[in-house]
Parts: structure tokens; sequence; C-alpha cells
């Protein structure tokens, strides 16, 4: 019997190095990890997006701005509609502020791997309220991006951490104070973010970034806008739209009309108008001279240059502007 222990400890040693990796344990932290960094950075970038990057998104209004989502979220009439229309559409800086620090606590929790249960269920709590308000009329659902995200959340809070790279989860009993140190500071600067946007978003971005306070930049619709100024040639009740004149087939123009903003654009010789808010949830579309249509940069839908969906995960065509050409070429909107 001795010989045939040996042999069998020895083929389990040589066997051993090769499947590690399979072992339950270890397959369970590479899952944990791998949910952990994807979901952490995720939720990391799109707070830092909300807060930093994208100076339209905390305003209460204009193209997208938290204000036009949440209008956009009532009005396409998900299941929590009613509810976004009492509580968040009076406040929506304050709710958008609050989206974008739970998001990056979450990223914290996760990419740190302090308390990534708890950052999980957030991270799925956020993910279906996203689910049951921004992308309910998603059809088929799996154009939808939040569902599989909560799904992804759910997984990660069953996982745990894996037991593998964590900063600031208690250790089974041993308290490292450098550890415990850098969550507290950490969870304290995002903390003081947060709190620092719901007072003043200009002041905290100042301080963010050493003095430079980046302003919302003038969109080329905004450069393009026409102001007003009726000629003879413009019949009565249309607005002239400033430098139409000047495309050449397959070129764009952004224009404000009548503070809505808008395109249009020279199809061959004939001239079509759109509101630029993605009928998905509101993001401003851009006109793509080479493929000849409209993309959506938040979730990739696409229009034709007739305003018609050809990618979800928008369902609804571009609403479109009536536009006319008088005879001396002037071209104009009316609204
Ligand atoms: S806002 Fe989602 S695709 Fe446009």
């Amino acid at each position: 019997m001795a010989p045939s222990r040996r042999t069998s400890k020895r083929g389990t040693s040589l066997a051993g190095r090769a499947t590690t990796l399979l072992s339950p344990y270890a397959s369970v932290a590479v899952a944990a990890v791998v949910l952990r960094l994807f979901l952490g950075g995720t939720m990391l970038y799109a707070g830092i997006d909300k807060i930093l990057l994208d100076p339209r998104f905390l305003q209460a209004d204009g193209a997208g701005s938290i204000g036009q989502t949440l209008r956009y979220f009532v009005t396409s009439g998900g299941p929590l509609a009613a509810l976004v229309e009492a509580v968040a559409l009076p406040q929506p800086v304050l709710i958008g502020a609050t989206m974008a620090g739970a998001q990056l606590l979450v990223g914290v929790s996760l990419l740190t791997g302090s308390w990534v249960r708890y950052g999980a269920l957030l991270g799925a709590c956020i993910s279906l309220t996203l689910a049951l308000t921004s992308t309910w009329g998603v059809s088929p659902y799996y154009y939808g991006n939040d569902l599989p995200y909560f799904v992804g959340f759910l997984a990660l809070a069953a996982l745990g951490d894996g037991g593998v790279l964590r900063l600031g989860a208690p250790a089974r009993g041993v308290h490292d104070p450098d550890r415990r140190a850098a969550l507290v500071s950490g969870t304290g600067i995002v903390a003081g973010i947060a709190a620092l946007l719901v007072l003043d978003r200009t002041r905290a971005i100042s301080a963010i970034a050493g003095g430079e306070t980046p302003s919302p930049t003038p969109t080329p619709a905004a450069s393009a806008t026409a102001s007003p100024s009726p000629t003879p040639s413009v019949p009565a009740g249309d607005t002239a739209i400033s430098g139409a004149s000047g495309l050449t087939a397959g070129q764009a123009l952004n224009f404000s009309a009548g503070g809505t903003a808008a395109v249009l654009i020279k199809d061959g010789s004939t001239y079509r108008a759109f509101e630029r808010a993605c009928t998905h949830q509101g993001t401003s579309v851009d006109w793509q001279a080479g493929s000849g249509d409209f993309l959506c940069p938040s979730h990739g839908a696409r229009f034709s240059a007739t305003g018609q969906v050809t990618m979800g995960p928008a369902n609804t065509p571009l609403r479109p502007i009536e536009v006319s050409v008088a005879a001396d070429g002037t071209v104009t909107y009316r609204r």
C-alpha cells in the first residue's frame, strides 16, 4: 500500500501545479477579481465622467444634462416614471450628484476590496434603477446595458471580494492600521467631493483641477446659432438658418432652433433638419460625414440621414424640424 500512496501523492503534486488556477478557491477568486476590476473600474469612470469630464451633466437643463435625462425618464413611461417626476425632477442637480457619488463609492469599494458585498449591492441598486427608467423601453431587452450590469453586481455580491487584492476589508481578525487609514481617507475624499458638488460644483472642480475651472464650452451648435435676422426672402413665421447656404452635399450645420439644439444636413440637394437630442436618453447626436448618418456617443445608437433608427438602443426616429429654401437660397426653419 505504501508505494501506491507515494505514487498517488507524486501524481497529485505534478498535476496540482498545473491545475492550481482551476481549483475551486482560485476560480472563485479569479471570477471575483475580474468582476471587481470591470464593474469597479466602470463605476469609477462613470462617476468621474459625471462630475469632472462632462460639463453638461450636472445641469438642470440643456442637451446631455441630468435634467433633460430625468425628463426623458418621465416621458418614456418606465415603472419608476411617477417616482422620478415626483422626487427627482424637482431637484435634478442633487439627484445627478448623488448618482455620481454613489457610483464613485461603488468603484472605490470594488477596486480596493473594501466591503465588496455592500458595494456590489449598491451597484445592483443603481443598475436596477436605471434598468427601470433609462433602458426600460429598449427592445429587444438585450440591447439595454443596465440589466447585465445588475446581474453582474448580484453575482459579485454573492462571490464577495474573492479573498485577494483587498485594501480595506478586515482580514479575519487582523486589524491593519495602514489599511484602515487608507480606507478612511479614500472614503473621506469621495464624501468631500460629493458634498462640495452638492454645495457648489464649480468650486469643487476648481479645487480638484488646481484652480482651473472648466466651464461648459460652447458647442458647435451654439457657435453656429443664428440670431434670427428676417430678410425679405424669409417667409412669415420662419427663421433663417445662418450659414446654411454655404453647406455642400454631405455636410451638416449645428444650429439653435429657438433654443433647441438642432442640426441641418444637406443630403444631396435636399436640406433636412432634426433636433439633436437622441431619442434614447437625450444625448446630442453627431453627424458622421464619412458614413452619412448620425451617431449618438452615449450608447451608440445610429440614425440615417432621414432620421430613422438604424441601430439601437434608440427605437424612435430623430424629431424632424420643418425646413424650406427660399427663392434666393436662404434656408429657414419653422417651429
Ligand atoms: S442616449 Fe443612449 S443611445 Fe443616445
